[in-house]
């Protein structure tokens, strides 16, 4: 293995661990997700407010391959896509969520704006700006940031709401996206292996993760403290 490959394996190991230190994924709501999923109308939020982030998704990374002029990252995004409109699960995943909206009897209307927390709404609008960055470095970062918290995010979620009772088909959405998420962060990785000695990509590469993942964590954050704001202890 060279020194090159040596530094990028260090890097990208480097950047899986910190998804699992950092404040994206170890942070209060996440931690004792089980215990506020013990709570149905705190649910029932966290469904709704999420729901406004999954049905942006596939036009985000949409977005993204559209301002892509990286063949790998090309075919990468296409089959991100792909999986999302439903060829791998023969059902497009915002489709696989709204199971978990009927399973809860929410509304599976677009949820109107005023009902969406301001963190929601600047999480998504920054998943939809950062992705179609035309700089690269941006770009990766922020996948990266969205899809390796999530590949963890969705794990805890099965595994609150199977602790809570909630049958196995309420939830497939979080299940099935346990092992696509982490193939998709480690894909994004490879990618930056082509970029990672060019100049200024790994500033640029910081500026789209840290973009998404501050948005990640005032979301949390709110999350956690909206049981307070409904009652729901
Ligand atoms: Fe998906």
């Amino acid at each position: 293995m060279s020194i090159k490959e040596k530094n990028f394996t260090n890097w990208s190991q480097n950047q899986l661990d910190s998804t699992i230190t950092g404040k994206t994924l170890n942070n209060d709501c996440l931690n004792s997700l089980s215990e506020l999923c013990s709570n149905s109308e705190w649910v029932r939020e966290m469904a709704v407010q999420l729901y406004h982030v999954v049905l942006g998704f596939p036009f985000h990374i949409a977005g993204a391959i559209a301002t892509s002029r990286d063949e790998k990252l090309l075919s990468i995004l296409v089959n991100n896509l792909y999986s999302e409109i439903g060829e791998n699960v023969g059902k497009d995943h915002i489709s696989i969520y709204r199971e978990f909206l009927y399973y809860l009897q929410l509304d599976c209307s677009r949820p109107e704006p005023n009902r969406l927390w301001k963190e929601t709404i600047e999480l998504e609008q920054s998943c939809k700006d950062n992705y179609s960055n035309h700089d690269m470095g941006v770009k990766l970062g922020a996948l990266f940031a969205f899809e390796s918290m999530s590949s963890r995010m969705v794990e805890k979620w099965h595994n609150a709401l199977t602790v809570n009772g909630y049958p196995n088909n309420a939830f497939r959405f979080f299940t099935i996206h346990i092992d696509i998420e982490k193939e998709h962060a480690a894909d994004i990785l490879d990618v930056c292996a082509h970029y990672y000695k060019k100049p200024n990509f790994l500033d640029m590469y910081e500026c789209g993760l840290s973009d998404v993942n501050s948005k990640l964590v005032n979301f949390w954050e709110k999350a956690y403290h909206y049981r307070e704001e409904c009652n729901c202890y």
